[in-house]
């Protein structure tokens, strides 16, 4: 719970200058948790369905499940809150009113600048900012999950994580609060991130793709063009072929052996190629200089 909270208020700040005050109030501000969990299931099933049936997903939930209306109102709430922040947000950038450099604050210089060449006005900072909401919060807050999760439940990988961030500290290598460039230098820190986010991927579902004209041969499998393929990170990042005989045990260790750049290739926990997630350096970011702290 803490580490949703946590990960809202992160966004607040990174997106709209400001924190949302869930660490504050220790509270679901605004009901914004309860909403991303109800959307999350409707999404789940009308993104897994098959495509023609996609589309009756939601109003037939709606119908036969009272419950699921409740997604109605959260979807308008989230969508109003988020305009509201950005509303504001634009009004103290446009006041000067401080010179703090957030996500807004960039996309709107990218809009002033070459916002005609590239097709990006304020609509579409608008629907950066929503997504942010459903895109950003809850992926962060899972991967913070498995990975603080799996070292208390790991008594030697704790000890030997704790004692690189003690020696790093007696180096006086480590300020306070730390800075991403320091927590990057210490090996142990990184295996513990990657295997917490390999053995729990934030997203549990297939990264879908199109097959290009002329088709694709797949494990010496021929997929025609038109046709959809994915990979499921929770199913790659288990494969014994790439991570060893232990896949399905907590071992950080792994990552610190030959064979770790060729275990990097193979996660797919922020997708990949072009449609890779675009938070994934904000949220590696936190990571790196959250975990050593707690
Ligand atoms: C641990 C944290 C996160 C995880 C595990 C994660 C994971 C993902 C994954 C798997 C995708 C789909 C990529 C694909 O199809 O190849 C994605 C897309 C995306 N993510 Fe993230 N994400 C995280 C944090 C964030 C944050 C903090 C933001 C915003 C600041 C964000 C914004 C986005 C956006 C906008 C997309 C859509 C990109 C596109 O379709 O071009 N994500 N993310």
């Amino acid at each position: 719970m803490t580490t949703v909270r946590y990960a809202f208020d992160v966004i607040g700040e990174l997106f709209f200058g400001k924190d949302f005050g869930f660490m504050k109030e220790k509270t679901d501000v605004g009901n914004y948790m309860k909403a991303i969990h109800e959307i999350c299931i409707k999404n789940t099933i009308a993104g897994t369905v098959p495509s023609y049936l996609s589309g009756l997903t939601f109003p037939t939930l709606t119908l036969f499940c009272p419950s699921f209306r409740g997604t109605i109102e959260a979807i308008i709430n989230l969508s109003v809150s988020s305009k509201t922040a950005m509303d504001r947000r634009m009004r103290e950038i446009e006041e000067n009113s401080d010179d703090r450099r957030d996500i807004i604050r960039k996309l709107m210089e990218i809009s002033a600048d070459r916002g005609e060449k590239v097709n990006f006005n304020t609509n579409h900072i608008y629907a950066e900012s929503h997504s942010s909401f459903f895109a950003g919060a809850d992926t962060t807050a899972i991967a913070m999950s498995s990975i603080l999760g799996h070292l208390i439940r790991n008594p030697i990988a704790y000890g030997k994580l704790t004692s690189e961030i003690d020696t790093a500290t007696a180096e006086g290598s480590f300020s306070m609060p730390i800075k991403y460039k320091e927590a990057i230098k210490l090996p142990y820190l990184r295996a513990c991130i990657n295997e917490g986010m390999r053995l729990h991927p934030s997203v549990g579902l297939t990264m879908p793709r199109h097959v290009p004209p002329g088709g694709t041969t797949i494990d010496g499998v021929y997929i025609p063009e038109g046709y959809i393929v994915g990979m499921n990170p929770a199913v790659v990042q288990y494969d014994k072929n790439l991570f060893g005989l232990d896949a399905e045990q907590y071992n950080p260790d792994r990552w610190l052996g030959a064979g770790a750049p060729q275990m990097e290739k193979a996660m797919l926990h922020f997708g990949i190629g072009t449609r890779i997630c675009i938070g994934k350096n904000v949220r590696l970011f936190v990571s790196y200089i959250r975990n050593p702290q707690v």
